[in-house]
This record gives C-alpha cells, sequence and structure tokens, in this order.
C-alpha cells in the first residue's frame, strides 16, 4: 500500500509538523509495518508550493524546512501536485494548524477522492475555529470556561465600539482573561491580560492573526489531556498531565526544551480520569471526528471541576509528544499506532 505522507505546510507550525513527520516515516518503515506499506513523503513548503518525494525526503533527513527559491516568487502553484500524487492509495497528512489541520486540506483530498487519516473537512474546521468548537462542545453539554466572542470589525470599525467591548469584557469575565485569534495553535498570538491596558493592547495584536476572535476568563486549573483514536466506536487513552513554570503553556514553553514536563499517566482520582475520557469522546463526536484527536481540558482542584478547553484532530506527533506518548502508556506502541490509524482511514 502506498502511503502519502503530507507535511510541512503554510502555518507557524511548520517546523512540528516536520518532526511529526520523521517519527511517522521511521514508524512505517520498520518492524511489520515494512513489508506493509511503502511511504512517499510530499512537502508543502511554508509558501504552499507541492514538493514531491525527492525534495521530501531531503527535508525529512535534514529535519529542517526547504527554503522557497527565487523563481517561486510570486507563483502560485498550490495546485500543480508533484506527478507521483497520483499512485497514492491512502495519505497521511500530518500538518498542524491553519491550511492542513483546519478542514482546507482534507477537502482537497476528499476531491481526490482518496482515503485519508484523520478528521474530515467539517470537523477539522470546527475543530480548528475556537468559537464553532465551543458552540459544538456547548450543545454536547460539555463544561468550558466562560468566554466572549470578538469580530475584528469590533476593533477598528468605529470608534464608539471597542470601550464598549472593553467593558463588556471587563464586566463578564473581569481579568485576568485570555484573548485568542479564533484560528491559531501552539499559542501564537494568546495574551493572558490584567488590566485594560494590556486588554486593548492583546485585541490589537489578536486582530493582526485573525477576524475571529475569543476572550475567555482565566481558570486556575491543572491541564491534563487525553488521546482519542477510532472512528464511530472511538476510544480514550490513560490521561496525561503538562506541568510548567511559566505563567501560561506559552509558544516558548511549548517548544523550548526542558521547559515543559508531561506526567504520564496524570496522578488524579480515578473518578476524575472516568470523566475526562468520557469527555474526550464525547468531544469527538460533537465535532464529528475520525482517526485520532487530542482532546485537552483545566482540572480545577480546588472545586473537582472538569472543563474542556479545546479539541486537535491533527495533534503533535513527534516522538515526545503526548498523543503518541499517551497511547504507549495505554499499551498501543508508535509503530502498531499509525498502522490502527492508516487502517481506520480505509474503513
Ligand atoms: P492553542 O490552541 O494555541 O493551544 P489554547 O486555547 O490551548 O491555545 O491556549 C494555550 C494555553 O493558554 C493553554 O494551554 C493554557 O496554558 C492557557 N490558557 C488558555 N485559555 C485559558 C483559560 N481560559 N484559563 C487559563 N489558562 C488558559
Ligand atoms: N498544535 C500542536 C502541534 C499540538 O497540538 O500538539
Ligand atoms: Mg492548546
Amino acid at each position: 500500500l502506498k502511503v502519502g505522507l503530507l507535511f510541512g505546510g503554510c502555518s507557524g507550525e511548520h517546523e512540528v509538523s516536520i518532526s511529526s513527520a520523521r517519527a511517522i516515516a521511521q514508524a512505517l518503515k520498520s518492524g511489520e509495518n515494512t513489508n506493509k506499506y511503502e511511504v512517499l513523503p510530499f512537502y508543502i513548503q511554508k509558501n504552499g508550493i507541492w514538493q514531491g518525494v525527492e525534495i521530501a525526503q531531503q527535508v525529512l533527513a535534514a529535519g529542517s524546512p526547504y527554503l522557497p527559491t527565487d523563481e517561486q516568487q510570486g507563483k502560485h502553484n498550490l495546485w500543480q501536485f508533484p506527478s507521483q500524487a497520483s499512485e497514492i492509495d491512502v495519505w497521511f497528512p500530518i500538518l498542524h494548524g491553519p491550511n492542513g489541520e483546519d478542514g482546507t486540506v482534507q477537502g482537497l483530498l476528499k476531491l481526490m477522492q482518496v482515503p485519508f487519516v484523520g478528521t474530515p473537512a467539517l470537523g477539522s474546521a470546527v475543530g480548528m475555529d475556537k468559537l464553532a468548537m465551543k458552540t459544538a462542545f456547548a450543545q454536547a453539554g460539555l463544561p468550558q470556561v466562560k468566554y466572549i466572542a470578538v469580530n475584528r470589525s469590533q476593533i477598528y470599525s468605529n470608534p464608539c465600539v471597542f470601550p464598549k467591548l472593553c467593558d463588556e469584557i471587563e464586566a463578564t469575565l473581569g481579568y485576568p482573561c485570555f484573548v485568542k485569534p479564533a484560528n491559531l495553535g501552539s499559542s501564537v498570538g494568546i495574551a493572558k491580560v490584567r488590566s485594560r491596558a494590556q486588554l486593548e493592547t492583546a485585541l490589537d495584536n489578536a486582530a493582526s492573526y485573525d477576524r475571529r476572535l475569543i476572550v475567555e476568563a482565566g481558570v486556575v486549573a491543572r491541564e491534563v489531556e487525553c488521546a482519542v483514536l477510532g472512528n464511530d466506536q472511538a476510544k480514550a487513552s490513560v490521561v496525561g498531565e503538562i506541568t510548567y513554570t511559566s505563567d501560561f503553556y506559552d509558544y516558548q514553553t511549548k517548544y523550548t526544551a526542558g521547559q515543559a514536563d508531561l506526567i504520564i499517566p496524570a496522578s488524579l482520582p480515578d473518578a476524575i480520569t472516568t470523566q475526562i475520557q468520557e469527555m474526550a469522546i464525547k468531544a469527538f463526536a460533537a465535532v464529528d471526528g475520525a482517526g485520532l484527536a487530542r482532546v485537552d481540558f483545566f482540572y480545577v482542584e480546588q472545586t473537582g471541576e472538569v472543563l474542556i478547553n479545546e479539541i486537535n484532530t491533527l495533534p503533535g506527533f513527534t516522538t515526545t509528544s503526548m498523543y503518541p506518548q499517551l497511547w504507549a502508556a495505554t499499551g498501543i506502541p508508535f509503530s502498531e499506532l499509525v498502522d490502527q490509524l492508516i487502517q481506520l482511514a480505509l474503513e
């Protein structure tokens, strides 16, 4: 079976995608997978141009991006697929963030009429847009933090609207609150704000990333995550916890070695673990997920409350990432996990 491993992508998580793809390519070329799969990597440059197997293999070997060449300047040949793409039996997209985890590439793969690993376009888009995601979670009865939806036009169009918006945020959510672009990832554009001045700056900054923004009440909580695997009969892994000493789990904490620790399994009361696993499966169904997802929660220890934070339909998949580590601790090693994901895509 020819597996098209699609990685890179136009997002701030391009480098993470390369690391995820390296780990998956390795797992597909080892052990029992060797006889089952032939891996053909395809690489999407940061400017959206697709590259075929030769350059993709160079990127995987180097572990760093292939930079756009001068003659590519101003060209939009995203749609000129490398010819080898026509040979693929099943795609394994491992793109994180916008233009890859958000349903765009999933729509394209559907048009190609070739099966692919992971959630189709609808669920990917709902999972990526924090406002759409929260609406789906609310409908499923999943508890979450209080929030306010904001549109960029409320910040820039009319000078009277902006102060009223800030008044409403202060009255409804208070400080600290979190200002976020609705469609991003890896904490890019997110700020924890404690004053009116910080709120105004954070809204302005978040609006430079996205038209749609969200402001959430800040909670003091432990951050716990659960992995989901399957299609309509999905199962949940053991629960893991992320600990760090910084103010919140921001970009630097996520990607600087040694700044965050993963604790697997998290030390939690059994009833809380079970509740998180049930909520993870409910969240997966709420967005109509398929294949895989990592569902992230806040556990407010003082009150015993579990609040859902978000779902990631293409979670980080490096050898040290939470998603594969949660499954390893549940009894599914990395190479078996990628095998199962491909089989689920073919169901
Ligand atoms: P991303 O999709 O970029 O991962 P998140 O919504 O998960 O964005 O937020 C990133 C981090 O910011 C979280 O892991 C957490 O540390 C912190 N955070 C986000 N929202 C809240 C909140 N409402 N209360 C407390 N911490 C938050
Ligand atoms: N968005 C990053 C890759 C994650 O969820 O792990
Ligand atoms: Mg997150």
